[in-house]
């Protein structure tokens, strides 16, 4: 038998089209990327958090010469969220990516940042939006982190 599975997703040509709290959102990430530690790809990336309290927190990438010690924006923010607000509830997390000052094209996290993201969802039970755009134009926006990575790994036969 075959099975299909339909993942639903918002598409908005440019950023005007956000609400302000998401616009909020991509504009803190995209100052977060001005921060990037990106020597080695010179791809810089910025995430930034809504927590419930009404705090933005933000992270950016963080490269290192032994290439694999370094780390991506969105789990440099996640970890730092939880670790400083651990009963917070993430709300959503925006992020802003690209080598070129003008990419307009958006920029789909990694498997890894989908694996951890999909931790701290599943711990606080509600969903966490997610946004992602390049530095102008398009953003893809989900409603809920498991819906980036369907047969994820969740640990409950740990
Ligand atoms: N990177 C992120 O920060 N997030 C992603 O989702 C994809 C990739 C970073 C890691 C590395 O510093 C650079 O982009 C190139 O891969």
């Amino acid at each position: 038998m075959i099975k299909t599975l339909d993942v639903t997703y918002e598409e908005y040509l440019t950023w005007d089209e956000l609400s302000p709290e998401d616009l909020n959102l991509v504009k803190e990430a995209r100052r977060a990327r001005e921060s990037a530690y990106a020597k080695y790809s010179q791809f810089k990336v910025g995430a930034a958090i809504l927590l419930d309290n009404g705090k933005i927190l933000t992270g950016n990438n963080q490269e290192n010469a032994a290439y694999p010690s370094g780390l991506c924006a969105e789990r440099t923010a996640i970890f730092y969220a939880i670790a400083n607000y651990p009963l917070a509830i993430i709300r959503k997390m925006a992020v802003v990516a690209g080598k070129e000052e003008d990419n307009s094209e958006p920029v789909s996290p990694c498997g890894a940042c989908r694996q951890v993201l999909l931790e701290y969802e599943s711990r606080q039970k509600k969903p966490i939006e997610f946004l992602f755009t390049g530095m102008k134009g398009r953003v893809i926006k989900f409603s809920k982190c498991s819906d980036l990575l369907p047969f994820t790994f969740d640990g409950s036969l740990l």
